[in-house]
């Protein structure tokens, strides 16, 4: 295979992966460490994703998350100390720790468990 062969064949498995990477991007945010590491305080509803015995914050299921609609959901990712200015949940958006993309993926993911 030639080099320029080969970079297209790369392109392909990429362009692949980011598709097939989007449907579990959002909970891979919620649990990794080095992104936005919500396990860490947040318990999910059972079959969400990994069972943890975090109780720093609120579990997020169903019940709790009724009200809140995208753009609040959004909000508080994006700085929760502006609703509380005592909470210990870290400011996402407004300390550049997470993208504004992947701020929108989580968001997903936590409609999506509403
Ligand atoms: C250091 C602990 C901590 C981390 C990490 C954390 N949170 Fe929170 N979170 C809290 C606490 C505590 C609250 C309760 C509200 C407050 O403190 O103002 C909360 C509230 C929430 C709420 C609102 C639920 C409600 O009913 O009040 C949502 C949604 C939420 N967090 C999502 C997330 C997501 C998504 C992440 C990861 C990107 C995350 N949290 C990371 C501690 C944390």
């Amino acid at each position: 295979m030639g080099a320029g062969l080969r970079l297209v064949a790369a392109g392909a498995m990429l362009a692949a992966t980011t598709a097939w990477g989007q449907a579990v991007e959002g909970r891979d945010l919620f649990t990794r460490a080095d992104k936005g590491g919500c396990i860490a305080c947040h318990q999910l509803p059972p079959g969400s994703g990994p069972v943890v015995r975090a109780d720093v914050g609120p579990r997020l299921d169903a019940a709790r998350l009724q009200g809140w609609d995208r753009a609040r959901l959004r909000a508080l990712l994006e700085d929760p100390t502006r609703a509380n200015p005592g909470t210990v949940m870290p400011p996402y958006g407004r300390h550049r720790l997470l993208e504004a993309g992947e701020i929108e993926r989580l968001v997903d993911f936590l409609h999506a468990l509403r």
